[in-house]
């Protein structure tokens, strides 16, 4: 007996999975579509410059006409370029250039979409390891999910960071500003590192990351961002980072990826000063997964299923909490490993900023 003799579907249910469904591949494509604009200037060239035909944006942007009249009509067929029929020519709302051409800009995407497209591009070796539940570590990725990582996190760090996130902590901001010592553990780029580092010139800061690409960028933007000798990097895992005696250390996004997130707090905690902070930002989850069941928790889910998940695995222990762990699991996490506070201290639809003390 076949499925559909047991249970008759719903004509008119099925018909909306199918167009919801050809939604959902135009959002797909969209990832790689958002970054081939970007690359290519699409966005930058089309931001102010009021309506332009497709020759006129490939004229500006040295590209190919064919190739761009068709990206602009997916754009415009999505909504996220406005067409002018009367003169065949299209425009970038300036909302939509705020959020692709401002990197600046808290609301700036295409660092979600380049994370997204490589995150998709690494996923059949993902499905391979879902077979036998061998990981897939954060260095054997490609660069998309690198370079899109950095660009989704920094710009919420630049709005959130200093102004909200270390305030937010006891105490924390008056150590930073007569001179603290920092380590950044799973630093990744350095976004964060190098913001705080900025913005506290009385303090120093070593970042640290298990991969080495990622430390080979991180040193390369300190040294763009004319810092001095008060940040430096190294390849560690958070389990053996070196130095003591830290007021502050920081894991941005990161923990959660870690196999073995219990000894690393365990390594925070002998490497604090005793009236030192831990500060943990993770992604914002509620406790039950049914709490998450919501446009972030989906897309949080997705990459937790195909980036952290598999990073986790990929590493002693391999405790894998997942992207969408929620705040009782974090604290069982931190309290497990001899923390004796532990509290939210700020958040904002996608972060818990998470403050944990000796
Ligand atoms: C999602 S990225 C976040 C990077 C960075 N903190 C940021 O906010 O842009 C996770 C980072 O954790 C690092 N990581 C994973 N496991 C680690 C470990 N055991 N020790 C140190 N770093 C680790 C990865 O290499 C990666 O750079």
């Amino acid at each position: 007996m076949s499925i559909l003799d047991q249970t008759p579907p719903d004509v008119d249910k099925l018909e909306q999975l199918v167009f919801r469904a050809v939604e959902e591949v135009g959002a797909t494509l969209n990832a790689a579509l958002v970054v081939m604009g970007d690359r290519l200037g699409l966005y930058r060239a089309l931001a102010g410059a009021g309506p332009l035909t497709s020759s006129e944006l490939a004229a500006r942007t040295g590209t190919a006409e064919r190739y761009v009249r068709e990206w602009l009509n997916a754009q415009a067929a999505g909504g996220l370029v406005t067409y002018h029929p009367s003169e065949r020519a299209y425009s970038l709302p300036p909302e939509h250039a705020v959020a692709f051409c401002d990197e600046d800009s808290p609301a700036y995407l295409p660092g979600l979409f380049e994370n997204a497209l490589g995150s998709v591009l690494d996923s059949p070796r993902i499905t391979d390891a879902a077979r036998t539940g061998a990981g897939v570590g954060w260095h054997e990725h490609n660069q998309h999910v690198h370079d899109g990582c950095e660009r989704f996190f920094r710009p919420g760090y630049n709005a959130n960071l200093v102004a909200a996130w270390l305030p937010a902590l006891d105490g924390v901001v008056d150590k930073l500003q007569r001179g603290a010592r920092v380590a950044d553990v799973g630093c990744g780029h350095g976004a964060s590192t190098i913001l705080m580092a900025r913005a506290f010139p009385r303090s120093t800061f070593v970042g640290s990351d298990y991969h080495t690409g990622s430390i080979e960028t991180a040193r390369q933007r300190a040294e763009q961002a004319g810092l001095d000798n008060r940040v430096r990097f190294e390849v560690e895992p958070a389990a053996a980072y070196t130095g003591d005696g830290y007021q502050l250390v920081t894991m941005f996004d990161c923990l959660h990826d870690m196999g073995d997130p219990v000894g690393a707090a365990r390594h925070v905690l002998g490497t604090l000063a005793p009236d030192g902070t831990w500060m943990i930002v993770e992604p914002a989850a509620g406790d039950r997964v049914e709490d998450n069941f919501n446009p972030i928790g989906r897309a949080y889910y997705g990459f937790s299923t195909l980036l952290c998940t598999p990073a986790s695995l990929s590493q002693d222990v391999g405790l894998a909490l997942g992207a969408q762990a929620g705040e009782a699991r974090l604290r069982e996490v931190v309290t497990t490993a001899g923390f004796a506070r532990f509290r939210r201290a700020a958040e904002t639809p996608f972060n818990f900023v998470l403050e944990a003390r000796p």
